[in-house]
């Protein structure tokens, strides 16, 4: 079953990045964006789209995701800069009722677009959309010593640590490395605006 995305009229969103001289517009993720996603991943560092839970430069893998949105399983947001994709953030839901009241984030930015406070911003918008559907608790797992802007960025808004799973990663250079479980409860939404 399809499920709309919940308040689609908000969408685009303009945003004015910190460094006060680019604006992107925020919306959710459409079918046509596959070549321009595709060349957003290609853009990541190998290094980084390595902890990826998905390979995000095979052209397939964005084929599935572009051709088969559906906002009841994941809800895909994309930052724009003109025509250019710029950062890509994910909320996963589960199907089954025993876990259908905790989601997962997921969150890229082009590094030419780091550090102004964009990943932060669709954090939020997703933790908005989350509570908007009534979910209760949401996580983000990231690996230690290699996701550390990651964890700070979910830090920022409130997420904790609750879990260190040692070793659960092997890192680029054949190291395990330590997965971090954040997580966090959806209440008022003040908590992670402010
Ligand atoms: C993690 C990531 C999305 C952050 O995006 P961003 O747009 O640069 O983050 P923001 O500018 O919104 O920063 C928010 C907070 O994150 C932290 N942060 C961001 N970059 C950081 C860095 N290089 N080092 C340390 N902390 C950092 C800071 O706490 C920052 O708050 P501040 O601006 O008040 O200092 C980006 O670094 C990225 O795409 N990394 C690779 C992909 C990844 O690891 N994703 C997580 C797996 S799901």
């Amino acid at each position: 079953m399809i499920t709309a995305m919940p308040d689609t009229e908000a969408y685009p969103k303009t945003v004015m990045l910190r460094d006060e001289t680019r604006v992107v517009s925020i919306r959710p993720m459409q079918a046509g964006d596959k070549v321009h996603l595709l060349d957003f991943f290609k853009r990541i560092p190998e290094e980084e789209r390595f902890y990826l839970k998905e390979n995000v430069t095979s052209p397939e893998v964005i084929s599935a995701w572009t051709g088969n949105i559906d906002f009841g399983r994941v809800i895909p947001i994309v930052a724009l800069d003109g025509d250019r994709i710029v950062a890509d953030a994910t909320l996963h839901r589960s199907r089954t009722a025993a876990r259908r009241h905790v989601g997962e984030i997921r969150v890229v930015v082009d590094p030419d677009y780091r550090e102004v406070g964009l990943g932060r911003r669709l954090i939020r918008e997703l933790l908005d959309t989350a509570s908007e559907l009534g979910l209760h608790r949401v996580t983000f797992e990231l690996v230690a010593g290699q996701e550390e802007p990651a964890i700070n960025a979910a830090r920022s808004v409130g997420f904790k640590t609750v879990a260190v799973l040692p070793e659960r990663i092997r890192d680029f250079r054949g190291n395990n490395q330590d997965l971090v479980l954040m997580d966090l409860s959806l209440g008022d939404r003040n908590q992670w605006w402010y």
